[in-house]
């Protein structure tokens, strides 16, 4: 029988405490902060869509109600636009979620660890691929290409094992990443042969830090059930994947673009400042503003 290699379902695993956040982040999901106008989720959701998924899963927890407002119809807001004939702000509003995408939620109970919340919606994913985006990395094609899951969907065509989205990170901070080391296996791709998570500099077995775009199996889903629990007491993704490793076989792509690990202050600073000297209403002005910035 061929392998099914459409992947129709993204999954959004947005239930963690977002701590490194706090204030900001004790009565709001971190997803929802806004890099310049739009929201960490709504650029993640985006993400997906280019990449032709049209069913959106969310994994979500206590104090996450205003994703499920984000991608929802606002009647009053709406109409307030309309009656002002504010007619591109409607046309914006209602661009969030087009008629042919599909929203499905489910609840995390407990924030046990990003391989408990991905098996949270093994129930919707059913028994077919499915990509996994976590929207605090925010994830940036070249200019004028492809975005990163949409690589990477291309690559799954062609070699339909779990695919993971890895880039080379500086030694000092291997430790804050699953590391994979394998062997070459194509353009951009390796074979993964072995995984850790967060690896002191000293263990770790190269500097291929995975970052928030999976496309992975179903056959996940037993491994992470199966397993103890890992670092920090949490049930691992990684370790999850890595069971498959001599199973069906995980690879590594080194995508083309940039990633903004939007979940630490400083990723988030970096975010907004890139992306609003790009931003087509402020990015002239707030160019001007920083050369005009003394200390
Ligand atoms: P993080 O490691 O960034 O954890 O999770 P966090 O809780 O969100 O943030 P900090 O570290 O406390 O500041 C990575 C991704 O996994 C999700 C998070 O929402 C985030 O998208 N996650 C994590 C869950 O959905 N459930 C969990 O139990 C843990």
């Amino acid at each position: 029988m061929k392998k099914v290699t459409k992947v129709n379902k993204a999954v959004f695993p947005v239930a963690g405490l977002g701590t490194r956040f706090l204030p900001a982040t004790k009565a709001q999901p971190k997803e929802m902060l806004p890099i310049v106008d739009k929201p960490l989720i709504q650029y993640a959701v985006e993400e997906a869509y280019e990449a032709g998924i049209r069913h959106m899963v969310f994994v979500t927890g206590r104090s996450k109600r205003a994703i499920e407002d984000h991608f929802d119809t606002a009647y009053e807001l709406e109409s307030e636009l309309q009656a002002a004939g504010k007619m591109d702000l409607l046309a914006l509003v209602r661009s969030l979620a087009p008629d042919d995408m599909a929203f499905s939620y489910v609840r995390q109970p407990r924030s046990l660890g990003l391989g408990h919340a991905v098996l949270c919606a093994a129930p919707i994913v059913g028994d077919e691929p499915f990509a996994v985006l976590l929207a605090d990395d925010l994830m940036r094609g070249p200019a004028g290409g492809k975005g990163i899951l949409s690589q990477m969907v291309d690559v799954f065509q062609e070699t339909p094992t779990s695919l993971l989205a890895v880039q080379e990170v500086p030694l000092a901070h291997v430790r804050r990443y699953g590391i994979v080391a394998g062997e070459p296996a194509g353009d951009r791709l390796v074979k993964v042969q072995q995984m850790v998570e967060k690896p002191a500099p000293e263990q770790a077995p190269s500097r291929l830090g995975v970052s928030g775009r999976y496309i992975l199996t179903p056959a996940v889903f037993d491994c992470i059930r199966n397993q103890p629990r890992g670092s920090g007491g949490e049930i691992q993704l990684t370790d999850g994947i890595a069971q498959l490793i001599p199973s069906e076989g995980v690879h590594a792509y080194l995508y083309e673009g940039k990633r903004y690990d939007c979940g630490s202050k400083q990723g988030f600073l970096e975010a907004t400042v890139e992306y609003a000297l790009h931003h087509p209403e402020v990015g002239q002005t707030f160019r001007d503003y920083l050369k005009g910035l003394r200390d």
